[in-house]
């Protein structure tokens, strides 16, 4: 896929409630999503894929109200409660999962929260040991232990607009909106800016996209040069986009990238050619995001019965997802419906997809939520019911299915 899709929603409807076991606190759905026993070395990894299953993260304590808040639901032994920090190694030092900084530290910790945390430490757990308020596992730890996986689940907020790019740049010619903003103190800090704002440092796959953001950065006053979505860690000795897009183009001065002289890239907007550079990832530079466009803006709910063998899409697909709609297919007599999801992507929990036998009074087939893909049901009639029973469908694509007679 060339583009890592940004889905920005335009919706009334917002979360009302959280799951089951989950509190609302802060603007996040806040509980324990499961127990498991887990290698200690394999304690954050998991946690991460976890909450992941939810759409949430793990815990993150920022401030103090944060920190007792958590506390009490752990005590000085088994089970452990692991938080989401995580090393980066570019920088070495510990930051959370979301790539905030880790801007609260509790009155007591483990030393090696400040120390280079490339040298062998792992999870961090709350409150389980009784000299300090986080401590950590060591990642040759391959003890299995009772782990309870608490996560946080943003509510996202509506963001209300009428134009596909809303407040920021549109490139016309790709359908991509793009902003120049903010200096940042780091390469991660920018990042971070991006994802503020629902996208990420921008990538750069064509001269014109290159033109494009060089004419606005410059046009935003940063004259001497913009951080772009690359870098170096991770990958080896390639630079890789952090969008996860292909590195399918590059525009560096003859030389570049120069070892040893950084990780990180930044386009040189001095020159109309918006050459690219490699620098030191903590330099300070403003910023260039990119994120999808909407391509849809108001979506409504086909009165079309489906038809066979086509792909059908929830209204809206894969932009919107929040208005309901029920699709009736029918197979030649005789015959019966089978149903592939294509992809069904909802909200676990809040977004439903029922599907029934008949069109009325037929048992129900199946209640289905969360992330599916390539699964099939079938009928016993030659009619089916399908249908999208969204409560907010916030920041999910929707639906998309195929039907034949068999
Ligand atoms: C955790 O995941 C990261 C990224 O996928 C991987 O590099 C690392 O080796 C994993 N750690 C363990 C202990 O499995
Ligand atoms: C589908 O399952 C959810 C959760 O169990 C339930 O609230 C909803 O009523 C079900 N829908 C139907 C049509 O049974
Ligand atoms: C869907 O699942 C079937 C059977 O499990 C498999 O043969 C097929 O390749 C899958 N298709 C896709 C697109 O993943």
């Amino acid at each position: 896929m060339r583009r890592l899709l940004l889905l920005f929603i335009v919706t009334e409807l917002a979360y009302s409630s959280c799951r089951e076991g989950f509190t609302l606190i802060n603007n996040e759905c806040r509980g324990k999503y499961v127990t498991m026993e887990i290698p200690f070395n394999q304690a954050l990894n998991t946690t991460i894929d976890k909450c992941n299953e939810i759409l949430g993260q793990p815990v993150i304590i920022h401030d103090e109200k944060d920190e007792k808040y958590w506390e009490p639901f752990t005590v000085y032994s088994n089970p452990l409660f692991p938080l989401g920090l995580m090393c980066n190694s570019v920088t070495k030092m510990w930051e959370w999962v979301d790539g905030s900084a880790v801007d609260y530290k509790p009155p007591t910790y483990a030393p090696a929260l400040d120390q280079d945390c490339t040298t062998g430490f792992c999870t961090w757990l709350l409150k389980t040991n009784p000299t300090y308020d986080w401590t950590y596992g060591s990642c040759s730890n391959h003890n299995i232990n009772t782990f309870e996986i608490y996560c946080s689940i943003p509510l996202r907020q509506p963001i209300p607009s009428s134009d596909g790019c809303d407040n920021f740049e549109d490139d016309s010619d790709d359908g991509l909106c793009y902003q120049v903003g903010g200096i940042a103190e780091s390469w991660t800090d920018a990042q971070m800016i991006c994802k503020k704002l629902g996208a990420n440092l921008a990538s750069i796959h064509n001269q014109q996209e290159n033109s494009f953001v060089r004419r606005l950065a410059v046009s935003k006053g940063a004259v001497n040069g913009v951080y772009l979505g690359a870098t170096m860690s991770g990958k080896g000795q390639d630079f890789g986009w952090v969008d996860g897009t292909d590195w399918d183009f590059t525009n560096f001065y003859p030389g570049f990238p120069m070892p040893g002289i950084g990780d990180c890239i930044a386009m040189d907007t001095t020159t109309t050619a918006g050459q690219w550079i490699n620098i030191d990832c903590t330099e300070k530079l403003p910023v260039a995001c990119v994120r999808q466009g909407r391509a849809i803006v108001d979506p409504s709910c086909s009165t079309d019965p489906g038809v066979e063998g086509t792909i059908i899409t929830s209204p809206g697909f894969p932009y919107i997802a929040s208005m309901p709609c029920d699709f009736f297919l029918t197979a030649d007599v005789g015959k019966i419906v089978e149903l592939e999801i294509i992809l069904l992507e909802a909200n676990p929990f809040y977004d439903y997809l029922v599907i029934h036998d008949k069109f009325l009074g037929g048992d129900m087939i199946a209640n289905l939520t969360g992330i599916l893909s390539n699964v099939t049901y079938t009928s016993t009639s030659n009619l089916m019911r399908v249908s999208w029973e969204p409560n907010g469908g916030v920041n999910v694509k929707g639906l998309a299915m195929i039907f034949r007679g068999v």
